[in-house]
Parts: structure tokens; sequence; C-alpha cells
């Protein structure tokens, strides 16, 4: 199993300020926006790389509410429509220790939702890659996950995917959200007529301290219904510049 000696592992703290910011803007409120309803329809799944969802303490685990607790709490979903995926067996212990009526499943990502596939249990309408990659690794990560969809997914279906553009440790990051999108079309993936791009994008600060210069990206990409076939329009723009204003500016938003 997957063992990482990271800060989000060893002392995890996901109720941050900007965390919650960035699930509200980065999902809750563009998933409303663009498709007009409030909540993600009954049997409709909602899976994402669900991080800890409680803080370690001297005296051990203390529930937090996290990314599962506020989104429930928005009325977006109801708690048996949530599918927490994290490779990190202490964090899906932890999390089903203290929220054992919720569904966790440890292993990759990707790999995890190919075995619900497998499974026949695969019937999602939000996915939420909330990893921690830059683009670099980030984009080719996507890629597959957006494969796996394309064969198996035939419903619409809201994609939120977020990467790290800035950080002091590494130089070779892009902050330039177009020039994102344009490696990720250009270098990685041929985007089916069925996937669109919504052309703006939310960032935030990462890392727990409030000064942290690390900062995050996300970008969100929304699927319609599709025969399970992927067709390919020469010449099509994917970014979806037919979107509402208020999705914009919801998205365009800055630290
Ligand atoms: C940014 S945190 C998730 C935060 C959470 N989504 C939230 O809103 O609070 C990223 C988590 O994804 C996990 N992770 C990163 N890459 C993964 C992968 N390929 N498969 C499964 N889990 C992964 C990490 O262990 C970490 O706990």
């Amino acid at each position: 199993m997957f063992k990482s000696r990271s800060n989000y592992v060893k002392k995890p703290k996901w109720d941050t300020a900007s965390k919650i910011e960035s699930r509200l803007y980065g999902v809750v409120n563009p998933y409303r926006e663009i498709t007009g309803r409030s909540s993600l329809p009954a049997g409709k799944q909602y899976w994402t790389m669900c991080g800890a969802h409680y803080e370690a303490t001297d005296d051990g685990i203390q529930a937090a509410s996290g990314e599962m607790g506020q989104i429930v709490d928005s009325g977006l979903i109801t708690l048996n429509q949530w599918r927490g995926i994290d490779r990190e067996l202490v964090v899906i212990e932890n999390n089903r220790k203290l929220y054992p009526e919720a569904r966790w499943l440890c292993g990759d990502f990707k790999e995890q939702l190919a075995q619900a596939c497998i499974r026949g249990e695969f019937n999602p309408g939000i996915i939420n890659y909330d990893g921690v990659m830059g683009p670099k690794f980030g984009l080719a990560y996507l890629r597959s996950i957006m494969l796996l969809l394309d064969a198996n997914v035939t419903g619409e279906l809201f994609l939120s995917a977020n990467f790290v553009l800035r950080s002091p440790y590494r130089k070779d990051l892009s902050f330039d959200p177009m020039k994102v999108v344009s490696t990720f079309v250009d270098k990685h993936y041929m985007v089916p007529d069925h996937w669109t791009i919504v052309p703006k994008f939310w960032h935030y600060r990462g890392g727990a301290s409030k000064g942290s210069p690390t900062r995050m990206g996300t970008f969100i990409f929304l699927k319609k219904p599709h025969s399970g076939m992927s067709r390919f329009t020469p010449g099509r723009n994917v970014l979806d510049d037919k979107m509402p204003d208020n999705v914009q500016k919801t998205v365009v938003q800055g630290v």
C-alpha cells in the first residue's frame, strides 16, 4: 500500500478557509450554475480523492468535517452518494472509524474507479480529482481518468481537477491557466466531442498556513451524454464559450 510521509497524512488539515472556498467555487457553485440543478440526481455518485476527515492531535484523532461534511451540508449530495478514495491506508482507516456510515475506498484513484466499473457499481455524476500534482504528471493522470470515463460513462458528468500551479519547491510549474489547458489539449488528450472545458478557473492558496506561497488551480470539464463511442470533430473549439455569465464570474476569482 502507498505510504507517504507528507504533512497532509501526518498532520492533515483540510478544514482550512481556502480549502472550504475551493470546494465551493471549484465544485458546488459551478455544478449548480452549469447544470441548473441544486443537487446531484438520486442514484448518481460523487467520487473524490477525499483526504483525511480528521485532525491528528497528541491524544489521537479528532473528527473534522472535511469535504464530505461540506458537500453533504451544502445539499449537493446525500451521504449515500459519497465515494471517498485515498491511496493512504491510514487516511481511509481513520475516516472509516469516524464515519462508518460513509463509503471509503483505499487505493489508487483511477484504479478504484476502474474496479467500481468492473463490479458494475460505477454511476458517477461528479468527479473531484483533487490530487497534489503539478500539471506535468497531473495532466497525464487526468487523461487516464478521462479515457476511462469515455469508455465507461455514457451519462452527463461534471469533472473538477485541481493542480499545484505554483510552489516554492518547483521552478518548473506554470501559473498560466490557459497554458495548462492548451498543453493538455495539444500534448495529452485529444478531446472528444462529448467534453467541453470551462475556460475560466479558480485559484487558491494551498498548504495549511495562511501565508503559504503555494497556489492551486481548479479546472472544470463537462461531459455531455454520449453513446460510449468517442467522436472527434476536426477544428472544434473545446472551450465552452457559451457558458452563462454567472459561471465565469464565479469561477474567475483569486486569492
Ligand atoms: C488535496 S488532498 C484531498 C483533499 C480533499 N479532496 C478535500 O477537499 O479536503 C489529496 C488526497 O489525495 C490522495 N491522493 C493523491 N493522489 C492519489 C491517487 N493517485 N490515488 C488515490 N489517492 C490519491 C492523497 O493521499 C491526499 O490525501
